[in-house]
């Protein structure tokens, strides 16, 4: 079985990327491989969780680039050298171009820590999100994988999963209970249900 070659692309603390690796390791993903985790900040933590577990790493930063255009460019580049067939974005707080996005059609997934199409799109991202579901008073919030497209967060949704507002929730707790209830359990269940999909594919083309 040819395995989907996956790419997770971080910006932070990687506790998403850690749930990958450890489905990896414990036999959850068997139709996957983490081939590279690309972060567009040195200092991401998320990369330090992909060494100790010997992944390769690369890092991709604005700052060293002209424009938005060779930042992509250099994303592409790294996908392209390790044939990558999925992309995850797990925690990458960059929105990608319509261009970048319109050559992977459903090959590139994201979490999200709100049920979609609620406290989503531009603008939200991170403790945002939990901060706008509490101002908002919304009693259940969760996390959605979705495909994505050219709308920020507006792709074909894959799995989403509900989560208690308790009282006396600040923006820190809410993520952290949806990180435990829903982003962990569902970041790895749709990377493998998406790989499987992409290998099947991938083995009836060799046929
Ligand atoms: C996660 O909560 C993820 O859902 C969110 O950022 C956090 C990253 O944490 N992503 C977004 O808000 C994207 N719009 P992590 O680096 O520990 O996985």
């Amino acid at each position: 079985m040819l395995k989907t070659q996956i790419a997770v692309l971080v910006s932070g603390g990687g506790t998403n990327l850690q749930q990958l690796i450890n489905a990896q390791e414990e036999g959850r993903l068997p139709h996957g491989e983490i081939a590279i985790v690309i972060a567009n900040h040195a200092d991401a933590y998320a990369l330090e969780r992909a060494h100790r577990h010997h992944l390769p790493t690369a890092v991709v930063e604005k700052k060293d680039c002209a424009d938005n255009r060779e930042f992509e460019q250099k994303i592409l580049a790294l996908l392209e050298e390790k044939h990558i067939d999925l992309i995850i974005l797990a925690g990458f707080m960059t929105i990608l171009s319509a261009d970048f996005t319109s050559r992977w059609p459903k090959r590139i997934i994201n979490i999200h820590p709100a049920l979609i199409p609620s406290f989503c799109g531009k603008g939200y991202y991170g403790l945002k999100v939990h901060q706008a579901a509490l101002d908002y008073g919304v009693k259940v919030t969760g996390a959605t994988v979705h495909f994505v497209n050219e709308i920020p967060d507006g792709g074909e949704i894959i799995m989403q999963k509900a989560v208690d507002v308790l009282p006396g929730d600040t923006p820190e707790i809410l993520q952290k209970r949806v990180m435990e209830e829903a982003e962990w359990i569902l970041l790895p269940a749709a990377a493998e249900l998406v790989a499987q999909k992409i290998a099947e594919e991938k083995e009836n083309a060799n046929a």
